[in-house]
């Protein structure tokens, strides 16, 4: 694969950088595999006790790539880079922390439902078009969103698809801190620094108490999947990708 994820480590922090700038980030899925496999080995790695998430300044994903969506909503294969980067994502037992600057649209926003801290700079903008795609909500957030800020400001989020600023997504309890831009990756490195010097076994059982019954999030990550996938294969999901692509031209 080319260079669109990045994976660096610096002391016992694995940080996972998007790197596809050109493109605002857009997810493709070899990136979600890569994500994936980054997940997975810092999880198995006892040297990696915090997992990082970081984008590009300006745009931390635009979301899934669309031109992969159209792709499977004509008939192709839609393999299972997605679902096992969502599973290894939600069921990550060691501390996840994320800095976001700029966009951070679809699954650039529902990521952050399963991070432990994330920062955000004050131009933020977190959004998920999901039904204006024809789509339903993904990574569990039809779950974990409610839970985290009440159903109707997630539905204004996840059903209506309002964008939400860096300071709604604050109050909504989406992310922890508001930093500013010239800051953030130190501030984000910070507390991952600080979290990696924490008794790793008392982290971990802290995390596991606080995220509740995984099983009801593996199974809403299965039932929004099916839905997904569904939808992705609708006409009405195909014209809206298709127009996305027609607007550029
Ligand atoms: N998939 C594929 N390509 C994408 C993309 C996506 N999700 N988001 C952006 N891009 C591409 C654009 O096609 C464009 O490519 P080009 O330069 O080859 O034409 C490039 O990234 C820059 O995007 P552009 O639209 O010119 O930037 P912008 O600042 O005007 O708008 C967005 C940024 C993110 C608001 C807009 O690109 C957008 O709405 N993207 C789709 C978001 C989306 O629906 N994601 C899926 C959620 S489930």
């Amino acid at each position: 694969m080319s260079d669109h994820i990045l994976v660096e480590r610096t002391e016992a922090v694995q940080v996972i950088r998007l790197n596809r700038p050109d493109k605002k980030n857009a997810i493709t899925r070899a990136m979600y595999d890569a994500m994936a496999k980054a997940l997975r080995e810092g999880e198995a790695d006892d040297a990696v006790r915090v997992h990082v998430f970081l984008g590009s300044p300006g745009a931390f994903s635009s979301g899934n790539d669309l031109q992969d969506f159209l792709a499977i909503a004509m008939g192709g294969d839609h393999g299972d880079d997605v679902w096992d980067f969502l599973i290894a994502l939600a069921t990550a037992t060691k501390p996840v922390v994320s800095g976001v600057d700029g966009l951070a649209i679809g699954i650039g926003t529902t990521i952050h439902l399963h991070c432990d801290m994330t920062f955000a700079t004050p131009g933020s903008l977190f959004r998920t078009p999901f039904t204006d795609l024809a789509l339903v909500p993904e990574a569990a957030s039809s779950l974990l969103a409610p839970r985290i800020m009440g159903h109707q400001r997630a539905f204004a989020l996840l059903g209506m698809g309002e964008g939400f600023t860096a300071e709604q997504a604050l109050d909504a309890g989406l992310i922890w801190q508001i930093v500013e831009r010239d800051h953030l990756e130190d501030e984000v490195m910070a507390a991952a620094g600080a979290l990696e010097k924490k008794p790793p076994k008392a982290l971990q059982l802290a995390k596991k108490l606080m995220k509740g019954d995984q099983e009801q999030v593996l199974a809403r990550l299965r039932e929004e999947g099916e839905l997904f996938l569904q939808q992705l294969k609708s006409d009405e999901a195909r014209e809206a990708f298709t127009a996305f692509m027609a607007r550029k031209k």
